[in-house]
């Protein structure tokens, strides 16, 4: 047996195996098969290969398209969801966050596959916040559809509030925004989007660019206007800056630095609020339902289900203080309930962290300091002695005018026309106040610039505003009411003195 099975092996050994030789592919061209079958090889392999090129252009599409980075994409699913509410709802995601050319998208991809990773990995951070950092300058982004040198018109702005008082009384706004931009044609920059001829340069000291320090505004021949935050104007001597020029901190301000969200903006709950009332989703006279549908959106909760039972309570709210209104509009307020719902749906997201607050919005004032985190009053300008000169404007009227407000019956539809140059008396901000002194014969002359809607300014005109203000605006505050009171002072002015503001969204 053992003799058998070696001698096996050993034939196995010395017998080397045959080699496989290939069969020979013979392609004789004057044979009409050969030509036929090679010619259907090649539409098959050439079939194949657009085959191929097509599902790749497909998927190449679809990792661009909002369908796959908002939809697909858990974690982004606030942005899409506040993206198809936006101006820009037709606009794909790559077109703001990738841009054209291959260097952007090859650096995108390899970002894209980081991002998957942390997905995989349940790794990402909750919420995912703003600023996005090394985001491709807006030159080659938003200027791809926008032109700058095309803003140049004003525009008027009707903006309807609702009180947080029992009737939910409406308080109308209008103001014409100073636009202004650069003219081609004059080579003027003015207004509004001053700021993106005039190269501004700014530090800030956290994570989010909300507390501005250094400001460096870049002038025809080079040399830098520079303006120091108020507390940190004895740095001006100090090397910091240079410092965070060699560590790259110093950014420059695009787009981006005031359209910051207007890919996926998340208005604060009193916007949507007042929006849903106006266009009748909430209806108006329910007693105090702008103040409560405010209260229960600016709570947190830990899930969507909490918040939707803590909305339901609502009901008990009326049930208990208004027990009429309870038994004859109760669908009304189911339906404005389910409405309140959908808001906290659409612009809260506990699971994700994410909602108004976490990603501040830095094209107005409110609630975030925006503008004013450079134009409060608090930036000053300092020379090369390191004397310290003008701040940054903030006059009321730098950026629109002075809003023309009315509440209740009193709201005014005119909108705040003007003409003429601004007379010398105007440039004090106390001129808001002080013009109540003027005598008849120069109340005739106001006209001649002023339409009649710019004086019948219900806010201004019954507020008692007495030179001794300090002594009585506590009450007078009490009375009126925040909306009122920031008509004109806005939390920049009541801060001189209340740290913080009084309240948290004027
Ligand atoms: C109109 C341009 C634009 C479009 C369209 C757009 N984004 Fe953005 N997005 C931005 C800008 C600008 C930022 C950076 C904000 C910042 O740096 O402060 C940003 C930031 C983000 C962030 C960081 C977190 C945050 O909320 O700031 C995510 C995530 C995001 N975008 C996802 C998306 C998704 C998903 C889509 C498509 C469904 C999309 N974006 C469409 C402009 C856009
Ligand atoms: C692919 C073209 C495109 C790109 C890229 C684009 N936008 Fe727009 N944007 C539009 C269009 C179109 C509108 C007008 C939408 C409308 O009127 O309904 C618009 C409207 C706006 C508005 C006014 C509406 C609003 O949201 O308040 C602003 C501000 C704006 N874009 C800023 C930006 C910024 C900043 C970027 C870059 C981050 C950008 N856009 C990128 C096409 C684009
Ligand atoms: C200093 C802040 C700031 C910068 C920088 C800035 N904008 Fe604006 N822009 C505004 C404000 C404020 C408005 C008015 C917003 C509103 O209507 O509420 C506005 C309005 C717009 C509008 C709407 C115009 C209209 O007629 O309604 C567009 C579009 C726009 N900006 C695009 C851009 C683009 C593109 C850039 C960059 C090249 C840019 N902005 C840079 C502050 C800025
Ligand atoms: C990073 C700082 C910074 C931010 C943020 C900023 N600005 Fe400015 N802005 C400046 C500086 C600096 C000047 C020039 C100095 C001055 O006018 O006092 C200026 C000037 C202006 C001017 C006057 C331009 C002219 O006609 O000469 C307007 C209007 C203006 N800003 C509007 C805005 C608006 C609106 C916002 C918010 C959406 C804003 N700025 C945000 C720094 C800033
Ligand atoms: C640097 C520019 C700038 C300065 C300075 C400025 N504002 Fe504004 N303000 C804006 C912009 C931008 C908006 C947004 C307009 C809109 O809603 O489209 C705004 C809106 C407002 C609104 C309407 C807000 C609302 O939702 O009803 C009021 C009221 C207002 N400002 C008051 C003031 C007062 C008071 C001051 C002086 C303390 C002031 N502003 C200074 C840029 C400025
Ligand atoms: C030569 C034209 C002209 C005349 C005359 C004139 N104004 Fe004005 N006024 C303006 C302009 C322009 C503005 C807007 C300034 C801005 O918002 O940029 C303005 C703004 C105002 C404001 C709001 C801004 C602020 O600083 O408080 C008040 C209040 C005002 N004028 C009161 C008066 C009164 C009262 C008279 C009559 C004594 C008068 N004006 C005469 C052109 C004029
Ligand atoms: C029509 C615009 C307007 C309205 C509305 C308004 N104020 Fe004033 N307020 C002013 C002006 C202008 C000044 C003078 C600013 C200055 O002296 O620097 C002023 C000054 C003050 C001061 C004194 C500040 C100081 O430095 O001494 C206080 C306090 C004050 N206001 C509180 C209020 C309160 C509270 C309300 C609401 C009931 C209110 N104001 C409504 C325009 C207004
Ligand atoms: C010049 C400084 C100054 C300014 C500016 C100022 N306040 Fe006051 N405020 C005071 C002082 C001082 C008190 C009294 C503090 C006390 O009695 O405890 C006070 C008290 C108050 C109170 C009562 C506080 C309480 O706890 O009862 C309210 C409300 C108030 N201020 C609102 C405002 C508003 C709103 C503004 C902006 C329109 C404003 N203040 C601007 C100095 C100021």
């Amino acid at each position: 047996m053992r003799d058998a099975t070696s001698t096996r092996a050993r034939i196995r050994e010395t017998t080397p195996p045959k080699p496989r030789r290939p069969r020979q592919i013979l392609i004789d061209l004057s044979r009409p098969e050969h030509r036929r079958n090679l010619l259907l090889g090649i539409v098959l392999l050439l079939l194949l290969g657009v085959g191929l090129l097509l599902s790749g252009i497909q998927v190449y599409e679809y990792t661009e398209s909002a369908e796959f980075c908002g939809g697909a994409c858990h974690p982004m699913e606030p942005q899409y969801t506040r993206y198809r509410w936006s101006a820009h709802a037709n606009v794909d995601c790559s077109k703001c966050h990738i841009g054209p050319g291959a260097s952007f998208f090859i650096k995108s991809k390899i970002d894209g596959l980081k991002q998957v990773y942390a997905v995989l990995t349940n790794s990402y951070s909750r919420p995912i916040k703003s600023p996005v950092h090394n985001l491709r300058p807006a030159r080659e982004t938003c200027e791809e559809c926008h032109n700058p040198a095309t803003f140049r018109d004003n525009v008027i702005k009707i903006i309807r509030h609702y009180d947080n008082d029992e009737q939910n009384t409406p308080i109308q706004s209008s103001l014409i925004l100073k636009m202004g931009g650069y003219q081609e044609t004059t080579g003027i920059s003015q207004g509004i989007h001053w700021h993106i001829t005039n190269p501004v340069y700014y530090i800030a000291t956290d994570e989010q660019r909300q507390a501005i320090v250094w400001i460096g505004v870049e002038q025809e021949d080079g040399s830098l206007v520079e303006y120091y935050a108020r507390d940190l104007v004895t740095m001006a001597q100090t090397s910091f800056v240079e410092e965070a020029w060699a560590q790259g901190r110093v950014r420059k301000m695009d787009c981006i630095d005031c359209h910051n969200r207007t890919g996926h903006p998340i208005p604060p709950p009193e916007e949507m609020v007042d929006r849903a009332i106006s266009d009748g989703l909430i209806p108006g006279d329910i007693p105090y339902i702008r103040a409560k549908a405010v209260e229960l959106l600016k709570a947190s909760y830990n899930r969507t289900a909490e918040a939707y039972a803590a909305i339901d309570g609502l009901l008990d709210f009326y049930r208990v203080h208004y027990p009429q209104i309870y038994a004859s509009r109760r669908s009304d307020i189911q339906g404005a309930l389910a409405y309140i719902k959908k808001i906290y749906s659409q612009t809260t997201f506990p699971e994700l962290g994410l909602n108004y607050r976490t990603n501040p919005d830095n094209e107005r004032h409110t609630p975030f300091p925006g503008c004013f985190r450079c134009h409060d009053g608090k930036h000053i300008r300092v020379d090369e002695q390191g004397n310290g000169g003008e701040a940054i404007s903030v006059k009321c009227n730098l950026c629109h005018t002075v809003p023309i407000v009315g509440r209740g019956e009193e709201r005014i539809l005119g909108v705040p026309v003007l003409t003429g140059p601004i007379p010398e008396n105007h440039s004090d901000f106390r001129w808001t106040i002080e013009h109540r002194s003027i005598d008849a014969a120069e109340r005739t002359q106001c006209l001649d610039c002023h339409g009649q809607a710019f004086c019948n300014n219900g806010i201004c005109h019954n507020v008692s505003h007495p030179p001794d203000m300090l002594f009585t605006h506590a009450e007078e505050y009490r009375k009126r009411g925040d909306q009122v009171c920031y008509t004109c002072h806005q939390n920049v002015l009541c801060s001189r003195c209340h740290p913080g503001g009084i309240v948290e969204n004027p």
